[in-house]
C-alpha cells in the first residue's frame, strides 16, 4: 500500500500513466477516454489557505446513477438529536455489541448514532456515531453529503476503498474521508468496531501550534493520503447516501471508484495516532487538555471549536508536587471520550475500550473515588508511565445531545454516577 504524505497538500497521482492532464485541468478531450470532475469540498471564492478541491479523472461521471428513493434497510444512523430537554446527568456506555451470530451487519448498517449537535442543514455541529460491523460493503458504495466523516477504528482493521484509492486503517490510527467522497469498508480482519465523528462544520485540520513553536503534536508529513486506483466495473450495484440526516439508496450500474487520476487537496487520509508527539507538563500541575489537540473543526469564534479530537495516548508522568490525573472540572465545552486501547488513567474500571462517556457542559467530573484516593497517595519522587493505552475525547463548543436510542440502549451504565459516591469527606475545619 503506497500513500503520499502531508496534511492539505495538493497532490497529483495517476493510476495509468498519461491519465492527469498538464496544464490543464479540463482539456477538451482527457486521455485514455475518461471524463474530468471537479469535486468541491470549500466554496469556490474560499481564500486560498482554506480552499480545498480535486480533479477527477473518471470512467464515468458521478452524475450516472439512478433516482435515489429512501433507504429502507435496518438503520440506527441518522441526526435526529431530539429538540426536547437534554439531561445533565453524566453518561457512560459499554461497549456497542457486535452484531448478532448470523447476521450481516456491513459498515454502514452497523452504524448507531449516539449523540450530536447542531445538523447538516445548519453546517456546523457533529454526529457522533459507533459501529458494529461483521460483513463487507458488497455491491454497494457510501457517501455523506452532511458532513466529513472521521473514522476511529477501535476492533478490527478497515479496507476503506475510496474514489481517490485505498486507505487501510487498524486500530490507533484514525481515517478522515471528506464529505461526498463515495466509498466501500471491508474487514480484512473480521469483525470490527468503532466511532465516527461526523462533523457538518469547518474541515478538520492541523491546530496552531503557539508557544509550542514549529513541531510537536501531530506532525503534518505523518497524515497519508492514497494514491490513485481504480475499478471498472458493471453491474447491479447499490449508491447509498446520507442528505440531511437521512439515507438513501439509487441503483447504480458501475463502480463509482473510477477515478483513474487525480490532482488537489481534497482527499481522504489517515492518522497513526502513535505519531502523535505528546508534550505535557515538566514541572507541577498539567496544562490544559488542549495540549493533546490532534485535530480542530473551528467555529466562526477564534479560538473556539466547532469540534476537536484529542487523545490521551501513552505518556510518561513526571510533575512533582501535584496530583497527576486529570482533575476534578466543569467546561463550557462538551465532551464525548471513547477509548480504543487499554486503560484510561482518570477510571479505575467502568470505561472499557469500545465503550463512551459523555460529560456535557458544566456538568462536573474527574477522577473515580478509586483513582482519587490512589493518585493522592502515589510516590510522586518516581516518574510514572502509562504505558499501554488510547483514548480519545471529541469535544464540542455546543451541548452534546444524547439520542433517544443511546439513552435507551442495554448498553448504557445506569449506574455511572456511583463512580464518585465512595469520595470520602476529608474537611476538617481547623480548631
Ligand atoms: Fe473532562
Amino acid at each position: 500500500m503506497k500513500y503520499m504524505s502531508g496534511f492539505g497538500n495538493s497532490f497529483e497521482t495517476e493510476a495509468l500513466e498519461g491519465a492527469l492532464p498538464v496544464g490543464r485541468n479540463s482539456p477538451q478531450r482527457v486521455a485514455h477516454g475518461l471524463y474530468a470532475e471537479q469535486l468541491s469540498g470549500t466554496a469556490f471564492t474560499a481564500p486560498r489557505s482554506e480552499n480545498r478541491r480535486s480533479w477527477l479523472y473518471r470512467i464515468r461521471p458521478a452524475a450516472m446513477h439512478g433516482q435515489f428513493s429512501p433507504y429502507t434497510g435496518a438503520s440506527a444512523f441518522h441526526n435526529d438529536f431530539g429538540d426536547g430537554p437534554v439531561t445533565p446527568d453524566q453518561l457512560r456506555w459499554n461497549p456497542l455489541p457486535m452484531p448478532e451470530a448470523g447476521a450481516t451487519v456491513d459498515f454502514v448498517d452497523g452504524l448507531f448514532t449516539m449523540a450530536g449537535n447542531g445538523g447538516p442543514a445548519a453546517l456546523h455541529g457533529v454526529g457522533i456515531h459507533l459501529y458494529a460491523a461483521n460483513a463487507d460493503m458488497r455491491d454497494r458504495w457510501f457517501y455523506d453529503a452532511d458532513g466529513e466523516l472521521l473514522i476511529v477504528p477501535q476492533q478490527g482493521r478497515l479496507r476503506i476503498a475510496t474514489e481517490l484509492g485505498v486507505l487501510e486503517v487498524e486500530p490507533q490510527e484514525i481515517a478522515i474521508i471528506p464529505r461526498g467522497v463515495r466509498f466501500a469498508v471491508s474487514l480484512p480482519g473480521g469483525a470490527a468496531r468503532g466511532y465516527v465523528c461526523e462533523n457538518f462544520g469547518a474541515q478538520l485540520r492541523l491546530p496552531d501550534l503557539g508557544p509550542i513553536g514549529s513541531n510537536g503534536l501531530a506532525g503534518a508529513r505523518d497524515f497519508l493520503y492514497p494514491v490513485a486506483a481504480y475499478e471498472d466495473e458493471e453491474g447491479n450495484f447499490e449508491l447509498v447516501a446520507k442528505f440531511q440526516g437521512h439515507l438513501w439508496r439509487g441503483d447504480i450500474g458501475h463502480s463509482p471508484l473510477d477515478v483513474v487520476a487525480w490532482h488537489g487537496n481534497y482527499a481522504p487520509c489517515k492518522y497513526d495516532l502513535r505519531r502523535f508527539n505528546t508534550i505535557g507538563s515538566i514541572s507541577h500541575d498539567h496544562p490544559d487538555p488542549s495540549i493533546f489537540l490532534v485535530l480542530t473543526s473551528p467555529s466562526d469564534t477564534p479560538g473556539v471549536g466547532n469540534m476537536d479530537l484529542a487523545i490521551f495516548p501513552p505518556r510518561w508522568l513526571v510533575a512533582q508536587d501535584t496530583f497527576r490525573p486529570p482533575w476534578f472540572h466543569r467546561n463550557v465545552a462538551s465532551e464525548f471520550m471513547g477509548l480504543v486501547h487499554g486503560a484510561y488513567d482518570a477510571k479505575a474500571e467502568g470505561f472499557a475500550p469500545g465503550g463512551a462517556s459523555l460529560h456535557n457542559c458544566m456538568t462536573g467530573h474527574g477522577p473515580d473515588a478509586a483513582t482519587f484516593e490512589k493518585a493522592s497517595n502515589a510516590d510522586l519522587s518516581k516518574p510514572d508511565v502509562i504505558a499501554d493505552t488510547m483514548a480519545f475525547m471529541f469535544e464540542t463548543r455546543a451541548v452534546i445531545r444524547p439520542t433517544r436510542q443511546a439513552l435507551e440502549a442495554a448498553h448504557r451504565q445506569r449506574d455511572y454516577q456511583a463512580c464518585w459516591a465512595g469520595l470520602r469527606k476529608h474537611f476538617t475545619a481547623p480548631r
